[in-house]
């Protein structure tokens, strides 16, 4: 007993020390987890503070709810000090009958309410709600998409929207942590998203590819004209009966405010599934618009012999004034290619190399990436013939 005691080591936690406003987390050592044997014990990456964390902590119900919420979680202040429901992070160490992760797996899950992610390290069942993160998604990525995406997951499933072709969906508190994760899957089914959400919040909304908006703090939603085959309502504000009229005859209702989510090890692969097919998604358009460019301009200029590319060339705008347009043209194709390539290293880049900060490194991909693909392109056409103004481009040097 006295060697366990001695082995033993502390980490830092978040620790919950009553009920209230966000004072009382405090910053405490606490003992680090020994795994059990089917148990993998995780270095905690990064986590995130969720409404259902400041519910707990703030115990902000009306009623009757309030004495229950004291006797499932604690009386005085939460039975279980350290809040949190979803992590990130690297598998440190597996017990003995672990089998389905090894020590170096980078992993991300939702422990729901065992809570206890705001730590340095959690040790948690190899059969929990817990995976693989996905393919490219950073700590920060992987740990923010699961309350939310599970949650909306969970609800968008009881709506049936996997198999509603099309759908026009509704979703009212599109900004929050489940509405802006039902945005992103009602999406990936090809729903037609129609969202509501505050004026602060319109410019995130828009970044997320929706351009219906209506803005519940200039507008009211329930005067839309539309009908829907979907409303979701992701922040428990509205009842059925406020929206009743905007859904279609076979229209299905679903809020956060019925029922209570449950997670499981389904949702968390198909959240991981989704976010990996989105990069790729991504990846392929920008690689299919930068091979079908190059071709246009390689079969233009070197195959038909044209001063131009080949659609230009096929449309007939291919002659003086319209090819001034295609040096700014390209460069302009070729920068935003680049500036795609350096957001993600600015984003996914954590280290300084040569003592350079990722953000600088960026824009050293975009200055060096645009002039050498503009030397090889413009060498390519003109056969390395050497780099001269063209004719028509002369007038704008005064010649
Ligand atoms: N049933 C369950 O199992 C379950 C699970 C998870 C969450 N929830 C509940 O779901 C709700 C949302 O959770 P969350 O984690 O997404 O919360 P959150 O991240 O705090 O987001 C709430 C969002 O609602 C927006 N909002 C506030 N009032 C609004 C209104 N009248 N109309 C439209 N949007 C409004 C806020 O944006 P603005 O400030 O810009 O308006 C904010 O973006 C919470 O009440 C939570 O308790 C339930």
């Amino acid at each position: 007993m006295d060697l366990i005691f001695k082995e033993r080591t502390y980490m830092k936690a978040a620790i919950c020390t009553s009920y209230g406003s966000p004072e009382v987390l405090q910053i405490q050592e606490i003992l680090k987890p020994i795994p059990k044997d089917s148990e993998i014990l995780v270095k905690i990456m990064a986590s995130a503070v969720n409404s259902g964390d400041v519910r707990v902590r703030s115990l902000n119900v009306k009623g009757i709810l309030k004495v229950i919420m004291r006797l499932v979680l604690g009386i005085s202040k939460p039975r279980k000090p350290v809040l949190g429901t979803v992590f990130s992070g690297v598998v440190e160490s597996i017990g003995s009958k672990v089998s389905k992760f090894k020590v170096g797996n980078k992993v991300f899950g939702m422990t729901g309410f065992s809570f206890g992610t705001h730590t340095e390290y959690i040790a948690i069942n190899q059969n929990n709600n817990i995976l693989e993160m996905p393919q490219n998604a950073s700590f920060e990525d992987a740990a923010s998409i699961v309350f939310g995406g599970q949650t909306a997951l969970y609800y968008l499933s009881k709506s049936k929207i996997a198999y509603k072709k099309n759908a026009k969906v509704l979703i009212l508190g599109a900004t929050g942590s489940v509405g802006s994760a039902a945005v992103q899957i009602a999406k990936y089914y090809n729903a037609h998203v129609t969202a509501v959400c505050s004026a602060d919040g319109e410019k995130m909304v828009s970044e997320l590819g929706v351009t219906d908006v209506i803005l519940y703090d200039k507008q009211d939603f329930s005067q839309h004209s539309g009908r829907f085959d979907i409303i979701f309502d992701a922040v428990g504000k509205y009842s059925k009966k406020q929206c009743r009229h905007l859904l279609n005859s076979s229209g299905v209702y679903v809020s956060v405010s019925i029922g209570y989510a449950s997670e499981n090890i389904k949702q968390l692969q198909q959240l991981k599934e989704m976010f990996e097919k989105l990069q790729i998604w991504s990846g392929l358009y920008l690689a299919v618009f930068f091979v079908i460019h190059v071709g246009a301009v390689m079969v233009g200029r070197v195959v038909l012999q044209l001063d131009t590319n080949f659609y230009f060339g096929a449309a007939g705008i291919n002659a003086f004034p319209f090819n001034l347009f295609f040096i700014p043209y390209y460069t302009l194709a070729i920068l935003s290619f680049f500036a795609h390539i350096a957001s993600i290293h600015a984003q996914k880049m954590k280290i300084r190399i040569l003592r350079i900060t990722p953000s600088i490194q960026s824009f050293i991909i975009i200055c060096i990436g645009t002039v050498v693909m503009m030397i090889v392109f413009y060498g390519l056409t003109n056969k390395f013939s050497g780099v001269s103004i063209p004719k028509e481009y002369q007038i704008l040097i005064g010649k």
